[in-house]
């Protein structure tokens, strides 16, 4: 964003927020997922940013898209010339009976993640193909909210039902053709998406028809400069040296977060300055009601002040929005250069659980999307 950074100020002008993306970000990072080996099949879990300029770079790029509601699959298609209803996953849990229905009907993959809807809904699925959403036991990832194994989450069906649900899909006359699992968000070991394989290849003998292992996202992104990536090589060479006991079985990887979540940046002007005894705010014009992340999971965003970028920072101060909640802050400490009314601040690595996530809370309408 720094050499842009000429551009965003100007995009600024007459303007409170923004959330800006960079295409070129976007299309450098589906292409650093396509060149992966093991995997087959890239899906865009849509959830990190729905923008449709976003899913329309995505697409372009050759990756799928994953979709975890009705409305998320409908705004895909009707967002992106030309996508068929079989390049979308639909991954939802705990969904009403309707939108399986409407997914089957409308042509998606549709994933099952509870053995309920096999068993009391098993017309639905007659003579369908499914993928079968496996808890692998262990969750991962940055927070606990974003754990998605164990049985302290709500996902997946656990290892040992895995039996029964084999047999409730025959009942209903369903093929499971696929097997999924996604164990968390924000993970950084490399080791993670190979032990999720190999846990659900070890279910293949059960299962003849499985044609793909979707071994889900959660592709770890820095959090602050200075931190390393994930390493994406080591990462496909651990899936690789699974190709063996695959067999002609693919692989496919589901991320959001890396997909987008380094193109954006959040943008707002700064408001008002206060001083309490050592405390000094910086008020900025959205806050909580633009991105949730800090206040919900205490993430870290690095947040700089644009306007002032060739001064030395000198004060440590936290930055607050304008919303009526004490967490309605976007960072705490953070070193910055004297800062004024009129200034532009801007939150790194937002483009991911960002203005999806926002709300117009205290009826303060969020930052508006913009792709440069
Ligand atoms: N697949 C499934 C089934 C998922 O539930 C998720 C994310 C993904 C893929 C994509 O995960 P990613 O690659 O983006 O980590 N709001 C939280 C993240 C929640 C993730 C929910 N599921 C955050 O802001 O960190």
């Amino acid at each position: 964003w720094s050499v842009r950074r000429a551009e965003l100020l100007e995009l600024m002008q007459g303007r409170d927020s923004a959330y800006v993306y960079d295409a070129a970000t976007i299309r450098a990072r589906c292409a650093s997922l396509k060149s992966l080996r093991s995997v087959s099949r890239v899906l865009y879990a849509i959830k990190a940013n729905s923008n449709a300029e976003v899913l329309r770079q995505v697409h372009g790029a050759g990756i799928g898209i994953e979709c975890v509601s009705r409305g998320e699959a409908d705004h895909a298609l009707r967002s992106i010339r030309g996508l068929a209803p079989a390049e979308i996953l639909f991954t939802p849990n705990f969904a009403p009976r309707s939108e399986y229905q409407w997914a089957l009907e409308t042509g998606l993959r549709v994933t099952v993640d509870n053995l309920y809807v096999l068993r009391e809904w098993p017309s639905l699925f007659a003579a369908r193909e499914i993928f079968l959403r496996v808890d692998p036991g262990t969750g991962r990832g940055h927070h606990q909210h974003v754990r998605t194994g164990g049985i302290h989450s709500k996902f997946g069906v656990p290892i040992d039902q895995i039996d029964e649900a084999i047999r409730l899909a025959g009942k209903a006359g369903a093929r499971i053709v696929g097997l999924h699992a996604h164990v968390g968000s924000g993970v950084f070991d490399v080791g993670s998406w190979a032990d999720t394989a190999q846990q659900l290849a070890a279910l293949l003998p059960k299962l003849p028809h499985v044609r793909a292992i979707d071994v889900g996202g959660g592709l770890g992104v820095p959090d602050r400069t200075g931190k390393p990536a994930l390493d994406l090589e080591q990462l496909d060479a651990r899936l690789s040296d699974l190709r063996q006991v695959l067999g002609n079985v693919e692989l496919w990887l589901e991320p959001g977060r890396f997909v987008v979540a380094e193109s954006g940046v959040l943008l707002a002007r700064v408001t008002q300055t206060k001083r309490k005894g050592a405390s000094g705010y910086v008020g900025v014009a959205t806050g909580m009601n633009s991105l949730i992340r800090p206040a919900l999971y205490g993430a870290h965003h690095d947040i700089h002040n644009l306007t002032r970028l060739d001064q030395p920072p000198t004060e440590v101060m936290d930055v607050v929005g304008p919303i009526c909640e004490t967490g309605d802050f976007l960072g705490h400490d953070r070193l910055l250069p004297p800062t004024q009314e009129g200034d532009v601040l801007l939150v790194a690595t937002a483009g991911a659980y960002g203005a999806v996530m926002s709300s117009n809370y205290n009826l303060r309408a969020p930052a508006e999307e913009r792709m440069i």
